[in-house]
């Protein structure tokens, strides 16, 4: 660690160098010796020591451990059955194919999210229809939703952006209305809270994933919930190449040995000592989810007095809860001399691992070139993408870590408010 920790480059209180004042981008002392991310999984050693048990038994594809795992998952998420999957983008293919969509079929994405949203909804086969998201709060409302129906739409796709959980209620309701399947990737949200219920509760299907940047981790993971058997039953079979073997279930059922394949499906199990892993994590889910609160809300008490940059979402509703999966502030570009690309760098130069969530998906090149979006069609989320930037945000982080980013921060908006253009 530098020692320019302790040395605020505002030169608040501190005597500070010329090297710690100047930026690390034009040759001064980076804030830190090392890059913080902007995210990272908190594994303890007893954690490390129950997947070594795991290893050492019979087990270590799926088994009982994923049986755990998805028990323990239901129960947290308040919902009758859980599926677990080996990542969220295949816990979210296993939703658009339960959910029924294929060629000729539709479903309505948010531009604002990662491209497994939507790609999940493109792998069926089904044409993805985009739409932008509100200026707020940078989610999906049911009027958006509305706007973009068809007679071709089968299921609507919401998604908990950065940990802000979407107006399920609403959306739920326009779905039901229009005979259509509400699936929440609330891959965010996990750990959130809505009207007393986990995020993601209204959704027909609720997709979640356990990558180790997200709430609580199983190194890659994924889990789709539901409280429909029929569709929980259909997410298993999808999971492991469509494949049947409840006898009761087969066309010909000719002996023990049989298993009949009576969908396209995939391999995407999950392994036993990852959810050794997940269960685990899944007991510290609430405290990993207060110590992103408590660190968000050090950063909601700078940003209050620092000319330059807000909050990119507004502070959540009384009766719900924030789980800042990230914490994304936008650039004021009026209030600096300088691009969102060069504060970018310039904090990467300082060491501070900021990020950038999401280019929109409709311009992704595949996007525009396989559906036609072009540049221009969702200004809102155009807009938010040319101006935000992700802090770091994670359980393990310390103060010190936070003041780093703080410090950093400050110096660079304070050369590029200063500086002459
Ligand atoms: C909104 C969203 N959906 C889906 C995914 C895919 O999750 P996974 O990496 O578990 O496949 C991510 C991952 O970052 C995501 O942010």
């Amino acid at each position: 660690m530098a020692d320019a920790r302790r040395s605020p480059a505002d030169g608040g209180g501190f005597a500070v160098s010329s090297a710690q004042k100047q930026l690390a981008i034009e040759g001064g002392t980076p804030v830190r010796s090392t890059l913080l991310p902007y995210g990272h999984q908190q594994i303890s050693e007893e954690e490390v020591q129950e997947v070594a048990r795991v290893l050492r038994g019979d087990w270590i594809t799926q088994g009982p451990a994923a049986t755990r795992f998805e028990r323990c998952m239901a129960e947290i998420l308040g919902r009758r059955h859980a599926v677990a999957f080996s990542s969220d983008t295949a816990a979210l293919h296993g939703c658009a194919h339960a959910a029924g969509l294929e060629p000729g079929t539709e479903a309505v994405v948010p531009t604002l999210s990662f491209l497994a949203s939507a790609n999940a909804v493109a792998y069926c086969g089904a044409k993805p229809v985009l739409t932008d998201v509100d200026a707020s709060t940078l989610n999906s409302t049911a009027d958006l939703i509305n706007s973009r129906l068809s007679s071709r739409t089968r299921a609507v796709i919401a998604v908990d952006f950065a940990g802000l959980p979407c107006v399920a209620a609403e959306i739920a309701e326009t779905s039901r209305q229009h005979g259509l399947t509400f699936i929440q990737d609330a891959c965010h949200a996990l750990g959130a809270q809505v009207e007393g219920k986990p995020a993601g509760a209204l959704a027909d299907l609720a997709a979640y994933s356990f990558h180790p940047v997200k709430a609580i981790t199983s190194g890659e993971g994924g889990l789709a919930a539901t409280d429909d058997a029929e569709a929980a039953h259909r997410l298993r079979r999808f999971a492991t190449h469509g494949v049947e073997r409840e006898p009761s279930r087969m066309e010909n059922f000719d002996g023990p040995w049989r298993y009949e394949m009576q969908a396209l499906g995939y391999n995407y199990r999950i392994t036993d000592f990852q959810c050794a892993l997940g269960i685990s994590q899944a007991g510290k889910l609430e405290t990993f989810i207060r110590q992103r609160q408590a660190i968000a809300r050090q950063y909601d008490a700078w940003i209050e007095d620092e000319p330059g940059i807000r909050r990119a979402q507004p502070q959540p509703p009384p009766d719900a809860d924030h789980a800042y999966h990230l914490y994304i502030v936008r650039i004021d570009m009026n209030e600096l001399q300088a691009t969102r690309r060069r504060v970018f760098e310039a904090l990467r130069a300082e060491n501070i691992g900021v990020q950038v969530h999401y280019l929109p998906i409709h311009l992704h090149p595949y996007y525009r070139h396989t559906y036609g979006y072009q540049p221009g069609d969702f200004p809102d989320a155009e807009s938010y993408y040319s101006e935000c930037l992700s802090l770091p945000i994670y359980p393990a982080m310390t103060e010190g870590d936070l003041q780093d980013v703080i410090t950093a921060f400050k110096k660079i908006l304070s050369a590029y408010r200063n500086r002459p253009s």
